[in-house]
Parts: structure tokens; sequence; C-alpha cells
């Protein structure tokens, strides 16, 4: 065993694109948090860092539908994100984020390194471009037909609706999710870093120097190396994210996975400034990085060799990563709103955080996926925490102020039973240690409810309630081993129910001490007063339970979407565009003298139209909407200056301005009273 002198805890940085459900914290911030909390406690040097990934395209599609810049939208999920985070007790050191001048630093530093000592290969590839909005298509920006399932708006990656992933050379009729047109294939330039030279490199390192990880990590990187690793692009064509830095760039951005675990190196820095580099650059830092599982790959594989291409930076020596937790059977869903978002949660539950860290720890998916339930979640409160933990406190505390005015009493002699049980303290201890060392949290968990168990065990074999008119000496021995396991339990559950630790602290009128109090039993010195007994749970009712229910079945039905902005019903301004640029364009009133189908189309028809100025073609798509015979004579409004195009073969010398409404539906704009043709509208 290596000796380490500090530890550096990184937990993924979410995407600022939502808020943070319960999914993330049983997979990622619940046991990083536990595993922090544990170290500090037993007075390491720790530095346990995240912040919001802000950067990718998501966050500009998200910006889309809402209407505002990515920059707006990482602002609103990230103050969402970091204030859930706080409000629950997870002690981040620090909460940065990757739009940071500071990151944006860092990660470029990162990238032209690597790239002056040549570590990139560049690649020039075909990518789908789209002519009209005059950029590169990332696969979520475009949409066409599910060749499964026939839904028309399958994206280029995945069908919301079959689930199948896709490519998006499989999809039918592909268009740019942006301007709807039918995009081009066109060549670009990226560089890649080429995995492929590191495979030995991580052959050694995980598969013979980490046989210690966890089997499902340990797993996936064998499977990963088993195919052959290969080159992967590191830039994007996209004009959200950092710019790649380095000439003849423009337009391209480091791809997310390159620029966001740079964010764990960016944000120490932030945090200490001049101390970051002991903690990334020294071989005694023991660094962990808690992620879930879909982050494997990038944790074990991608960031390691930009680490190692780096040169400077020590390398992980955990990745403990969880798998997936689900809701009541289903998979946990953002965009379906199957979710239960913590901001939401401790809004609806007040003072009841650590029951939920509760829950989620002892049902973490440590190995699998596992389920997360509102029954569950209900009996491990009420038969648990309330039943074992809060039931032996109380009982302690309250007959403490029965028979010795709240003064812990003395203990005058042992006998043999108190022996055994105190005797158990320390090996439950070491015990839940080697668990949380060895990322076995809900082990851990199990453990430190062993030490409630055992308390709540002693009361009831012991029954001093029985013996108080005959022994009170007897009386006062009982209920001194008692109220020292219940200072125990403060230490111990520190880690894992930090608010109930408070709490129980302050019913003892005591300053927990540190992990290597643990264990002993002169924490509360006889006659030191006790405030009174509070609960430290409540019972949940069912109401409360049925409540949370309707509201998952709510949300299945489609009534409410509590996460889901709506919408805007219309489409968001476009970019300012000047008073001259506006005066260029020439519209019309005109009228269409004549309008018949476009053979073979679906969609166009033919129009012939007086704009004042010329009897004209032009070819439209309102087939759809419109029967030529409903046309004919009607005055429209026509852009008369633009290109000519040709459509099936037939110029088309202008185009009708159309309403498109949100279901796709157009409508020609008319003006309301009868003019010449030719006027011009502006
Ligand atoms: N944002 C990613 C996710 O939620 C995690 C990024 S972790 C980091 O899956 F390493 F990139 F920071
Ligand atoms: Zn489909």
């Amino acid at each position: 065993m290596k000796n380490y002198k500090r530890h550096l805890v990184t937990a993924a940085l979410p995407y600022a694109n939502g808020p943070i459900h319960i999914g993330h914290l049983a997979g990622v911030y619940v046991p990083a948090d536990i595993y922090v909390r544990y170290l500090r406690s037993k007075g390491e040097d720790v530095k346990f860092v995240c912040g919001s990934d802000e950067h990718g395209v998501p966050i500009t599609i998200k910006a889309r539908q809402l209407g505002i810049s990515p920059q707006d939208v990482v602002n609103k999920y990230h103050a969402i994100i970091k204030n859930a985070f706080e409000r629950f007790g997870i002690t981040f050191d620090i909460y940065s984020r990757t739009s940071s001048a500071i990151h944006h630093k860092t990660a470029s530093g990162f990238f032209k390194k690597l790239y002056d000592d040549d570590k990139f290969i560049e690649r020039t590839s075909e990518q789908y471009y789209d002519e009209e909005s005059k950029q590169f298509l990332a696969d979520r920006y475009i949409v066409g037909t599910c060749p499964h399932c026939g839904n028309e708006n399958a994206y280029g990656d995945q069908c919301e609706k079959c689930g199948s992933t896709l490519s998006t050379n499989e999809l039918i009729n592909p268009r740019s999710a942006l301007s709807g047109s039918k995009p081009v294939m066109r060549e670009t330039s990226h560089w890649y870093l080429p995995l492929d030279t590191y495979q030995a490199f991580l052959e050694k390192w995980i598969l013979e120097d980490h046989k210690e990880w966890k089997v499902n990590v340990y797993g996936q990187c064998k499977s990963w190396l088993d195919q052959g690793l290969q080159p992967r692009a590191v830039s994007r064509d996209l004009d959200w994210g950092v710019p790649v830095p380095v000439k003849d760039a423009e337009g391209k951005v480091l791809y997310v996975w390159f620029d966001a675990p740079i964010g764990y190196i960016s944000n120490t820095i932030e945090l200490i400034p001049d101390k970051w580099e002991s903690y990334w650059k020294n071989e005694d830092t023991k660094m962990a990085h808690f992620i879930g599982k879909d982050n494997i790959v990038f944790h074990c594989i991608v960031f390691p060799a930009m680490l190692k291409a780096h040169g400077d930076y020590i390398l992980p020596e955990n990745v403990p990563a969880n798998e997936f937790l689900n809701l009541e059977g289903d998979k946990i869903s953002t965009s379906r709103n199957w979710a239960v978002w913590l901001h939401e949660y401790l809004d609806e539950f007040p003072n009841q955080e650590d029951v939920l860290r509760y829950v989620l720890c002892a049902n973490a998916p440590e190995t699998k996926d596992n389920d997360f339930t509102w029954k569950d979640f209900q009996t491990r409160n009420n038969s648990e925490l309330v039943a074992v933990f809060g039931n032996f406190v109380n009982r302690a505390i309250v007959l403490a102020h029965k028979y010795f005015e709240g003064k812990v009493p003395v203990l005058a002699k042992l006998d043999n039973y108190d022996e055994e049980t105190i005797a158990e303290i320390p090996l439950i201890k070491q015990r839940i240690a080697d668990n949380i060392e060895t990322y076995h949290f809900r082990e851990a968990l199990k453990e430190a409810m062993n030490m409630a168990r055992l308390g709540n065990k002693y009361l009831a074999d012991t029954e001093p309630w029985k013996l108080a008119k005959t022994d009170m000496k007897r009386v006062g021995a009982i209920l001194n081993v008692s109220l020292q396991i219940c200072a125990n339990l403060c230490i111990a559950f520190e880690p894992f129910l930090p608010f109930s630790s408070v709490k129980l602290a302050g019913m003892l009128n005591f300053e927990p001490g540190k992990w290597r109090d643990l264990g002993r039993v002169d924490l509360l010195p006889a006659g030191h007063q006790l405030n009174h007994a509070e609960l430290l749970f409540a019972k949940i009712e069912d109401d409360v339970i049925e409540k949370q229910l309707q509201k998952l079945q709510a949300t299945k039905e489609g009534n409410t979407a509590t996460n889901q902005e709506t919408k805007p019903k219309c489409e968001p301004q476009k970019a300012p565009i000047t008073f001259d640029e506006f005066g260029k364009m020439d519209i019309r009133t005109v009228t269409v003298l004549e309008a018949e189908r476009v053979p073979k189309t679906d969609k166009l028809l033919k129009l012939t139209i007086d704009t004042g100025l010329d009897t004209r073609t032009i070819v439209s798509g309102i087939a759809e909407y419109y029967k030529p015979e409903d046309i004919i004579g009607r005055q429209v409004c026509v852009l008369i200056n633009l290109e000519p195009r040709k459509i099936k073969a037939i110029e088309s010398q202008g185009m009708i301005l159309m309403a498109k409404q949100p279901d796709g539906k157009m409508c020609m704009v008319q003006p309301s009273d009868k003019i010449i043709n030719g006027a011009q509208i502006n």
C-alpha cells in the first residue's frame, strides 16, 4: 500500500442543462460526499472538487428550445444545481463551472501543450453541413425519419420514440433541425487523440496494476481495450465551447469531453491557486473520480490518456463508478420528467435531507442497476431510521432525564454484557472504515446501522425501566453505556447522515469528536448535562407517499411537467439586422393569376403572379395547405428580389411570405384591403 499524503476527490461535473435528480445523487454525489466526510473526520488532507459542465451540444439545443442563449441556460441551471447541492449537504470545497475564464484558460493551455508536443493527429472527414444556417450539424441537430419505427422526428443519434440508437446516415430524409433544409456532406478537419498509441500503457495500468477496481469498471475498461482503441476527435465544429487555440481553427471548439475533465484541474486551481500543483502533480496524492457508469470510458481511458500525453499529471488511483438508479421500475429521464428532482424534494421534505441520503446510500446501485420506490423510501425511514436509530437515541436521552435530571449518570461497574456490547463498537468502526475505503458504501452504512441496532438491543435486553425501583446504580450504568453509544453514533453517522449527526450532538450537548474518538466510551463524562430529546427522525405517513406517487402518475399521463419548461409558442427572435439589411428586401403585394400543381410532387404549386412590374412564375411549397382553385385571384405578399432558384426544373422568381405555426401549418400573409399590385412593403 502506498503512503499517500493527500487526497483529491472529484465528482462528475453535471451538465448544466437540467437540475439534479436522485439518479445523479445515488450514483455519484452521495457516495463521494460520504467518502470525503469520512476522510475529513480522519483528519486527512482532502480536496473535493466539482462544478457544472457547461459546454456541449445538448446545452445549445436547450438554448434554442427556450429561445435564450447558451450562457443564459447554464447560468440558470448552474445556480439551481449549486444551491440544491448546498442545501443537501454535499460539501464540495469548490463548485465552479466550465464557462469560467480560468477554465477556458486551463483547457486551452492543455490543448496547446498537446498540440505543440505533436500529440494529436489531424484528420479530414465528411460531416453534415447546413448550407442555409452555414454550420456543421452535430448528430443531435439532424432530424429525419426513423428507419425502425417511422417516427418523422428522430434525431441523428437516437429515436426517442422507439429508443433505437441511430447514426445520421441511417436516417431517412435527413433535415437540419436549425433550418429544416437538407444537409449536405462537407469536408472538415479535426484533431484526434490517437488512443491506439496509449493502448499498451492503459492495458498495463488498468488490467495489471488496478485489478482491485470495481468489477463493473474493470470489465468495461477491459472490453474497450479488447476491442482495440481508436483515435478520437477532440474538436468539434460548434460555436459554443472553448475555442481551439491554434491558427485556422475558426468555428472549432474543444469537444466537451476533452474540456470537461480538465475542469477538475481548473476548479482545483481556482480553489487553491498556490497549492493546486501538489494535488495534481505529486505521486503521493491519491485521486479518486466518482462517476456514473456512462462516464467510465472517459475517466478510465480517454482522460488518463490525455493526462499521460500531457506528462505533468498524476492518474486516478481509483474510479468507483456506480450503475444506474431507476425510479419505480422505469429509467430516470430528464426529457420525460421521470425523476425525483433534488430541489423539489428539498422543498417538499423540509429537514429530511438525511432520509434521502440514507435511502440512496442503502439502496445505491453499486454493483447493478437498482430501483428507487417511494414505498421503500417510507419503509426504510419508518422501520430503520425511526424504529431503530431514532428510537434508541430517544429512549436513552428521555430515560436520562426521567431518572437523572438529564445528567450523564456515573458508570459504577460494568457487567459482562456491558463489556461485550462495548467491545463491539471498535469492531464496527473498523468495518465501517474498511468498507468506505474500498468504496462499499452500502455495507458501510449497514455497519453504522448495526451500531444503532446494538444500542437498541442493549436497552431492550437490560430493561433499565424495570430496575428503576430497585437498583438505581445499575440503571445509571446502563444509561451511561447507552449515552456513550449515542455519542459514538454521532461520529459514526456523520459521513452518512450529517444533519442528524448535528441534531443528535445538540441533544447530547456534545462537540462530536473526530473519527479517532469513535470507539471510546468516555466521550460524555459523568455529570455532563444533556439537552432535551427531540425526535431524530419523523414517521412518514401513507398520504405523503401517496402524493409523490400521484405526482409521478400525473407525469406519466402527461398532465404536469414540473421540471419541463413549456416551450415558447413561437420561435425565438433571430439575430438583429441593420435597417439597411432590411431595406434590401423588396417585398410587394401581388395577385395570383394562375396556380397548378407541380407534377410528381405533393407539396409544390406553380404560381403565375402579377407583381405590378411584370408577370412571373414562382414555385411555392404550399400545396399541403391550399388547393390551386382556392388561391387564384388572391392578393398576397412576395419577396420579389430573392435570387431565382430552379425547383423541379422550373425557375422560381420570388417567394411568397407565409406565416408558419408551431405545428408546421402554413398560412399566406394577405393585405387586409385590396390595393394595387406592386405596392412596396416596408
Ligand atoms: N457532464 C457529464 C455527465 O453528466 C460528466 C462530465 S464529468 C467530467 O455525464 F469529467 F467531464 F468532468
Ligand atoms: Zn424509431
